[in-house]
C-alpha cells in the first residue's frame, strides 16, 4: 500500500521526505490555508515547494464550485508541476470536469466521498482516484472503513482502474485496516505516521539494551 502525507506543512513533508516513506501528498484548502497562515506564503507557491520535495502524485483542491471554473483552475494547478493531481469534490459539475479533465490528461481525486455510490460514479466519470473520508463517518457514528470495503469490492467487480485513497485517516488502526482490505493508499497526517513507528515494547526493548551495555562496559 501507498502512504501519502495528509498535509500542507512543508517542514512536516521536508522530514516525511527525508526519511523516502511518503509516495504522495494530499492537501485540502482547510489544510492550505493553515499553511498559508503559517509561513505566509501564497498558495501556489507552496504547491511549488511541495513538488520539489515529494516526486510522487500532489493532491491540490479546485474551490471553484461550477463546471468551467473547475476547469479553469484546474489547468492552472497542473502548470505548477507535472505530478499535480486535481481534487474535485463529488458534485454534478464536479463529476463532468473530471470527466473533461480526464479527457485532457489530467489526473484526478475526487474527494469528499461518504458512499459507495458516490465512488462508483467518480469512477465512471474517469477519476484516477477516489477519496472516501473514514475519519469523519466514523464521528457520525458510522463504520468508515466498510466503506472501503464496498469501493473496492466494486471496483473489482468491474475492472475500474481508479485507486482508492482512505482519507480523513485518524489513527493507526486505520492505516493497518486499509492496508488489510488491499486498499491502494492511505493518506494520514504527520501525527499518525510518526504514531506508526511507535510501540512500547519498542521503547522498553531500547531502554533494556542501553542499560545492559552500559552495566557491562562500567
Ligand atoms: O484527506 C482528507 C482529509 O484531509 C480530511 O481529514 O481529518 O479533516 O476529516 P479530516
Amino acid at each position: 500500500m501507498k502512504i501519502f502525507l495528509d498535509t500542507a506543512n512543508l517542514d512536516e513533508i521536508k522530514n516525511a521526505a527525508e526519511a523516502n516513506l511518503i509516495d504522495g501528498i494530499t492537501t485540502n484548502p482547510s489544510l492550505m490555508a493553515r499553511e498559508i497562515k503559517r509561513t505566509g506564503l501564497e498558495s501556489d507557491a507552496i504547491l511549488k515547494k511541495i513538488t520539489e520535495l515529494v516526486s510522487g502524485p500532489i493532491s491540490a483542491e479546485v474551490v471553484s464550485k461550477n463546471l468551467t471554473e473547475m476547469v479553469e483552475e484546474a489547468r492552472k494547478l497542473k502548470k505548477i508541476a507535472p505530478q499535480i493531481v486535481i481534487k474535485i469534490p463529488m458534485t454534478f459539475d464536479g463529476m463532468k470536469a473530471v470527466r473533461r479533465l480526464n479527457r485532457e490528461g489530467i489526473n484526478t481525486n475526487v474527494t469528499l466521498v461518504f458512499s459507495a455510490n458516490q465512488a462508483l460514479l467518480a469512477a465512471k466519470a474517469g477519476a484516477t482516484y477516489v477519496s472516501p473520508f473514514v475519519g469523519r463517518l466514523d464521528d457520525i457514528g458510522n463504520e468508515g472503513m466498510n466503506l472501503v470495503g464496498e469501493i473496492l469490492t466494486i471496483f473489482d467487480n468491474y475492472n475500474f482502474k481508479t485507486e482508492v485513497i482512505v482519507a480523513s485517516v485518524r489513527h493507526p488502526k486505520h492505516v493497518k485496516e486499509a492496508a488489510l482490505m488491499g486498499a491502494h493508499i492511505a493518506t494520514i497526517p504527520y501525527k499518525t505516521l510518526n504514531q506508526l513507528f511507535k510501540h512500547c515494547l519498542t521503547d522498553q526493548g531500547i531502554i533494556k539494551f542501553d542499560n545492559d551495555w552500559k552495566d557491562a562496559n562500567k
